[in-house]
């Protein structure tokens, strides 16, 4: 069973000896391993039941250790990593020879992203290596948003979980490329929409649903519990079921179980909350699910996205 515990030192001895460790960063706790090993990079995709079409994120310490991983930083793309390094924003851009092929599918792009966590910066300015690390759940379900969410699913097949606590914002990272000058978001995360607008002005979002995708994170069903999920109409919650468990925005409908995201309406706590409550209710005693979508705007957009996706057709 995995160690819990804030022990850098001891992170730090697995990573080098290309053993996994669970890492916390703002978005949600990651699965990492060193980028340049084979051997980690292989252990990543068995212990998350992750089909290897499916690229991995490569976290720095900073913006100076892209130097060696990427072979060009567009200008948008510099502008986006001087306002939200480090934080929830991942870019993809040409790869260096320097990132092993499966560590990206095959693709010429790498993801990138610098974390904004103290335990993890210390982690990733101490390696010489970059971590490459999805999300520490198996592949399709919820992703982990404290350290024992990690431990009840991955807690067997790892030494280490470093614990930062629960993730403040509780949404993956938001995923941005660039194709012939213009900028396109690939997942909606953690930064808004409206916030990447602020400082490169209007971006496509181009969030495909395909057996291919560009981001499996866009596969029509990610992200989701195990029971039944459904969205519907408010009006059907003023009918409590007992054996529904209601995952609801802002307001008490009096079910016998449910979770409310934001009891003040306020999105960014709604979004710290979402995979808790979701995973909660997946662990009670109901049938299935309910839940309504939030206002669409800011991190509204990202939480919608991630419910309709909890809800589609497995
Ligand atoms: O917030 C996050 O991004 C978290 C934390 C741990 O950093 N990581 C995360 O990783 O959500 P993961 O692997 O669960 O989701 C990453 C998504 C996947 O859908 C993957 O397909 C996409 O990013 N991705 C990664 N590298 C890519 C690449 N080179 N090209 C296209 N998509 C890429
Ligand atoms: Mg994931």
């Amino acid at each position: 069973m995995a160690i819990i515990g804030t022990d850098i030192i001891n992170a730090i001895s697995f990573l080098q000896k290309d053993e996994l460790v669970a890492i916390p960063t703002e978005t949600v706790y990651g699965l990492a391993g060193n980028a340049f090993s084979t051997k980690a990079i292989t252990a990543i995709f068995e212990t998350k039941n992750r089909p290897s079409f499916d690229p991995l994120i490569v976290h720095v310490a900073d913006a100076e250790q892209l130097n060696d991983l990427v072979t060009e930083v567009p200008a948008a793309a510099q502008k986006l990593i001087d306002a939200f390094w480090p934080g929830p924003l991942t870019l993809l851009l040409p790869k260096s020879a320097s990132i092993p092929d499966f560590v990206t599918a095959g693709s010429k792009l790498v993801g990138v992203r610098c974390p904004d966590h103290p335990l993890t910066h210390q982690l990733l300015q101490q390696l010489p290596f970059p971590l490459a690390a999805p999300s520490a759940n198996p592949f399709g379900y919820i992703s982990p948003t404290t350290p024992d969410h990690v431990a009840k699913q991955l807690g067997e097949k790892i030494p280490y979980i470093l614990d930062g606590g629960p993730a403040g914002i509780g949404l993956e990272s938001t995923i941005v490329g660039f194709e012939d000058n213009q900028a396109f978001v690939y997942r909606l995360g953690g930064l808004s929409i409206e916030a990447l607008e602020k400082i490169i002005g209007r971006v496509n979002i181009q969030l495909n649903v395909s057996s291919n995708p560009k981001a499996p994170g866009q596969l029509k069903s990610h992200y989701a519990p195990k029971k039944k999920f459904l969205i519907k109409e408010k009006e059907q919650f003023n009918q409590p079921q007992k054996n529904i468990g209601l995952l609801s925005f802002q307001k008490d409908y009096q079910f016998q179980i449910q979770k409310i995201l934001s009891p003040s309406g306020n999105l960014a706590e709604a979004a710290a909350n979402l995979f808790t409550y979701m995973r909660a209710l997946d662990e009670s005693p109901v049938d299935e699910i309910w839940t309504e979508l939030v206002p669409d705007m800011g991190l509204g957009k990202a939480i919608n996205d991630r419910l309709i996706r909890a809800s589609a057709e497995k």
